[in-house]
């Protein structure tokens, strides 16, 4: 039966380092796609008869309620995240994947789907192959977001307020972080500045980059 088979077949995970060209920053992320052995919610927030949002389901999770886990517990991807000793991820669809919480990574995965765009056609809206990859690259969007959008060293809405002081919010990883407070680029974003002075397009730096400069400098002085 095409359900029990798009409910079995397909499923992948993979664990990210982050290593963005313009914020380099060793940021382990987890993310999961796939369908039902791995959906952790997606589905209830869609309107599908794909979900697992009613009792028994999640009956021996923490919280004894449904999650939206085809599952009466924890499932496959909570169980990596415990063992590599990282908070569970939440659905890319929930509203309260924000700020730190998407740093963490992000599940993609939506019951019934397969690899095929047939597999889960009994199904309506849910996510498909495709749109969880297009998720993944809204994602990355939204990260880079967020880490340009908050002071890594603050106080208040977006650690905006002030500057840094010993009693302000310090992020755990500043190499993540555009600003270091809320007016002054972190150092992987000076050092990301610094780059293209030295070596930028002229993008980035005009009429010439630094290296060009010194190259011209030299030139003269033979
Ligand atoms: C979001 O988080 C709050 C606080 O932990 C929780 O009460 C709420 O159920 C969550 N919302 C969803 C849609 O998971
Ligand atoms: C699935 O559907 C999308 C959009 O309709 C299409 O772009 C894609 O090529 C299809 N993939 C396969 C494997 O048929
Ligand atoms: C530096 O600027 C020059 C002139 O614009 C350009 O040709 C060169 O490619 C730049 N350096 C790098 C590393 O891009």
């Amino acid at each position: 039966m095409a359900t029990s088979k798009s409910l079995a077949v397909f499923w992948f995970l993979f664990l990210a380092v982050f290593r963005e060209a313009a914020l380099k920053a060793d940021a382990r992320a987890f993310f999961v796609f796939g369908d039902s052995l791995v959906d952790n919610g997606n589905n209830n927030f869609l309107t599908t008869t794909a979900r697992a949002d009613n009792v028994p389901y999640g009956i021996d999770y923490p919280t004894k309620r449904p999650t939206g886990r085809f599952s009466n517990g924890l499932n496959i991807p909570d169980l990596i995240s415990e063992a590599i000793g990282s908070e569970a991820t939440l659905p890319y669809l929930s509203p309260n994947l924000t700020g730190d919480k998407l740093l963490v990574g992000a599940n993609f995965a939506s019951a019934g789907v397969g690899i095929l765009n047939d597999t889960g056609n009994q199904f309506f809206n849910i996510i498909r192959i495709g749109a969880q990859m297009q998720y993944l690259e809204q994602y990355k969007q939204r990260v880079r977001f967020v880490t340009s959008k908050y002071a890594c060293c603050g106080q208040g809405p977006y650690n905006g307020i002030g500057l840094c002081t010993p009693r302000s919010n310090l992020c755990p990883n500043r190499d993540i972080y555009a600003f270091w407070d809320p007016f002054h680029p972190s150092e992987r974003a000076n050092r990301f500045i610094v780059k293209n002075i030295l070596a930028g397009s002229a993008d980035y730096i005009s009429p010439m980059n630094l290296s060009t400069i010194m190259v011209l400098d030299a030139a003269e002085n033979v």
